[in-house]
């Protein structure tokens, strides 16, 4: 919840200006109220169809988001023992996570297996095998689901598109057939569900639409073979509007256009949200250092860089720039840049924005998804604070680096 009083940027009733004025720059700051609002739109409308909100703990991992959507009930969804671990600390109940990912080695699924998850989502039979194998020698019973690579186009990014044949993601729908079948013969699995993910930032509900129609008649295939298949898993990949007038599906809406189906299968059914919880609950505040002219070319320079949010540079993601106090000077035209020694090193390019001075703070919207969690210290450049601002309050969930942080694992 981000808007102006006056010429002021708030985040909720938190002045940026003098939270900025605080902590220093740059920092990330996060909403409460809009991480819970979107959170609460996908549980709300599901209503009383058996559904778990598995929120996407890759897009924003910090503690103090997931512990804000644990106590709010969410379960998750982790590719990795360390996001498991994060989870657990932030007080997640491990029977609502779903593990996901190509390449999940032995020590993290037993340690997903020890703390009892919900259940596997399978990217390959190779994989089956070993979590048989792992929850045989516990003596536990592992869930799984096979995530079925779909073969529709996501039409997004081709850097996060991942539901065509050739990515490396899922187990072919001609293939799941067989490989459930094989898996029945595994003692120590027990088969869950069908899960598809098939790209991240999509605008156009209608790819994810096809997506759950093919896995619907795969599970409906699945339990006339005589598996027991219990669920669902849709996967994340709502997209959210980065720039003004952007259309997005309303998270609401998008899931009643699902929920006539889901109902007919009678399945429950799992959602794997990360960007469209995150991503509108978050700024990465920054200050104008510099302003300088190349020519005709005008450029601001701030204290946030690509190893802050290297989405700009990365995937060539527009991310809103604006200011923390409004002016009435006349717009300028110019490169937002860090001082990170790399051409790639920007946040926006050839932007129609406010004309800001030295000193004054500028907010990068849309970036509590896939910011802070693809930040690095390039550079040797500390990382950026965290807050979570709830009302009228605010506190650091995550401290910014000191240059000691930056060397602690190290030896001469
Ligand atoms: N489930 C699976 C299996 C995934 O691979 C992903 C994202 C999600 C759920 C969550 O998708 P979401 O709802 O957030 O779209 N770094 C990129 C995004 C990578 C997404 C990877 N997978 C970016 O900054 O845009």
């Amino acid at each position: 919840m981000f808007s102006y009083s006056q010429n002021d940027l708030y985040c909720e009733q938190v002045p940026l200006a003098d939270l900025a004025a605080r902590t220093g720059t740059p920092v990330y700051v996060y909403s409460s109220q809009t991480l819970l609002d979107n959170y609460r739109a996908y549980d709300e409308a599901f209503g009383d169809l058996p559904h778990t909100v598995c929120y996407a703990v890759k897009a924003n991992s910090s503690l103090g988001v997931l512990a804000l959507l644990a106590k709010a009930g969410a379960g998750f969804d982790i590719v990795s023992g360390g996001e498991l671990f994060r989870v657990l600390r932030a007080g997640g109940d491990p029977a609502k996570v779903v593990f996901s990912g190509v390449g999940k080695t032995a020590a993290e699924v037993e340690y997903a297996l020890s703390n009892g998850i919900h259940s596997f989502n399978c990217e390959s039979e190779a994989e089956l095998a070993l979590i048989d194998a792992l929850a045989g020698r516990l003596g536990v019973k592992a869930g799984f689901s096979i995530r079925v690579n779909p073969d529709v186009d996501a039409a997004t990014h081709p850097y996060i598109s991942t539901g065509l044949s050739q990515h490396k993601f899922g187990i072919a729908m001609a293939d799941a057939a067989a490989v459930y079948e094989r898996a029945r013969r595994l003692p120590n699995l027990s088969a869950e569900g069908v899960s598809c993910h098939i790209g991240s930032q999509m605008l156009d509900p209608a790819p994810i639409l096809e997506a759950v129609d093919r896995v619907l008649a795969m599970a409906a295939a699945l339990g006339a073979q005589g598996d027991h298949i219990r669920h669902v898993d849709l996967g994340g990949g709502l997209g959210v509007a980065y720039q003004p007038g952007e259309k997005t599906p309303a998270i609401g809406s998008f899931i009643e256009s699902l929920k006539a189906r889901l109902r007919r299968s009678g399945l429950a059914v799992m959602v794997e949200p990360g960007r469209s919880i995150a991503a509108p609950a978050g700024v990465l505040l920054t200050r104008v250092l510099y302003r300088k002219k190349n020519g005709t070319k005008e450029f601001v320079i701030v204290d946030a860089a690509m190893n802050d949010l290297i989405r700009p540079a990365l995937y060539k993601a527009h991310h809103e720039v604006i200011p923390v106090r409004r002016n009435t000077l006349p717009p300028i035209t110019a490169d937002v840049v860090g001082p990170v020694c790399e051409t790639g090193d920007f946040l926006a390019r050839d932007r129609h924005m406010a004309n800001v001075m030295p000193g004054d703070f500028l907010a990068v919207c849309t970036a509590g998804a896939y910011g802070f969690v693809q930040s690095s210290n390039y550079n040797s450049r500390p990382r950026a604070p965290e807050v979570l601002v709830e009302g009228a309050a605010w506190r650091v969930i995550r401290q910014r680096e000191t240059y000691e942080d930056l060397v602690k694992a190290e030896t001469r």
